[in-house]
């Protein structure tokens, strides 16, 4: 019998709600497979920021070096500064342990309500592929002649080689197990230096790829044509910054961003990669018992997929499909009025019933 041991971060808001609701879902597959599962849950967050000064403690990322896999809910919650709970915590997670893919994958399913006219889910089904290591978000820069008329800021975007390529590279391999076509998220007309290096990356990987069709747009078309035309893309590769915004794009397009799940993958395999929902603490339902446990449930379906569970994986997602499409157990933000145990209690029965062949 495999034993994975997973670390699960719970965080702040909503996510504390949504990470119980994904473990009941990963222990009903585990029941009826060959392995298990040993959770450690670590209490960090803005709580924890609140009462000790640091979101997690110095030798967090030591405890958690030799876990199977992360499972996080949600980091940052009012009181602590945005910036703080972000760079105290998730980014040194997935700066340290070289999580440098993140994967978040968008798909309009039977019985989500669609915000964009006329679509049906064969028109959108891609994934984008944010570069997670580097780019945009990086700690160089800093003010000069603070709080005075000279004041300046300045922040650096950092666009290596290796990030670069490695990136790339993974995007590519993942068009070739899709629709062989991928698309490149840009901003080479007004960022002069980086984006035309990142266009420049993109032509030289394509040529180890003559089999993936490739074509590239700007950010701000690129926005548009993910609302006027989903159906045009299938991995959509993009730096840290427009992967970001473009993957919060794309699942409201989908109908919620409440169903939303993401990998941050260490590809080598030398640390541990880490699933968590694409949303945030969500503060305004946190609570409530009203969030939507789909975007936490499809996380833990990948982190499953990621520890070569494929068969359990599918289970989930077959379930999870059956559920939104069966329009019974919908939280709110899908046109429902479920609570979100209501919907995970649907989603458990149902795999549970396909376990005993009901
Ligand atoms: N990866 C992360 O940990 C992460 C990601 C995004 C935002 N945040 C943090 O979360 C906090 C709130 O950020 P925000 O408001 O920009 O984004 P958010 O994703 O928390 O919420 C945006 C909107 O979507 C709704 N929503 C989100 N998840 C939902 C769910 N599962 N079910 C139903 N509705 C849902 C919320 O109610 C809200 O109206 C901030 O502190 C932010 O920094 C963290």
């Amino acid at each position: 019998m495999k034993n994975y041991k997973i670390a699960t971060i719970p965080g702040d808001g909503i996510g504390k709600e949504v990470i119980p609701e994904g473990i009941k879902i990963l222990e009903a597959v585990a029941a009826d497979s060959d392995f298990t599962f040993q959770f450690e849950t670590f209490d960090w967050g803005c709580e924890r920021y609140a009462e000790t000064g640091k979101m997690m403690p110095e030798d967090g990322l030591e405890q958690i070096k030799h876990h199977d896999a992360i499972y996080l809910g949600a980091v940052g919650y009012p009181g602590v500064p945005d910036h703080i709970s972000l760079w105290g915590l998730l980014i040194p997670i997935r700066r340290q342990f070289q999580q440098y893919v993140n994967v978040r994958p968008v798909k309009l399913f039977p019985g989500v309500p669609c915000p964009l006219a006329n679509r049906k889910p064969e028109d959108i089904d891609f994934v984008v592929v944010r570069e997670n290591n580097e780019g945009e978000y990086s700690e160089i820069g800093g003010r000069l002649h603070q709080g005075t008329e000279e004041e300046i800021c300045v922040q650096e975007s950092v666009f290596t080689r290796r990030g670069t390529d490695r990136i790339l590279k993974y995007a590519f391999e993942l068009s070739r197990s899709r629709a062989k076509h991928l698309t490149s998220a840009t901003k080479s007309n007004g960022i002069v230096h980086t984006m035309p290096y990142w266009d420049e990356r993109v032509v030289a990987m394509a040529q180890n790829y003559p089999d993936i069709k490739v074509d590239k747009f700007h950010i701000d078309i690129l926005t548009a044509h993910f609302v006027l035309h989903p159906d045009w893309f299938d991995v959509v590769v993009g730096s840290n910054l427009f992967g970001d915004i473009l993957s919060d794009l794309g699942p409201a397009v989908a109908g919620t961003i409440g169903i939303a799940p993401s990998s941050n993958i260490n590809p080598e395999r030398n640390f541990p990669s880490m699933f968590e929902p694409v949303h945030g603490s969500a503060p305004d339902i946190a609570g409530q018992g009203i969030a939507n446990p789909i975007a936490a449930i499809w996380s833990a379906a990948l982190l499953l997929e990621h520890l070569g569970e494929q068969s359990a994986h599918d289970r989930i997602m077959l379930a999870v499909a059956k559920v939104l499409e069966e329009g019974q157990a919908l939280t709110a933000d899908m046109g429902g009025s479920s609570a979100m145990k209501e919907c995970t209690a649907a989603i458990e029965a149902n795999i549970k019933a396909n376990e005993i062949g009901i």
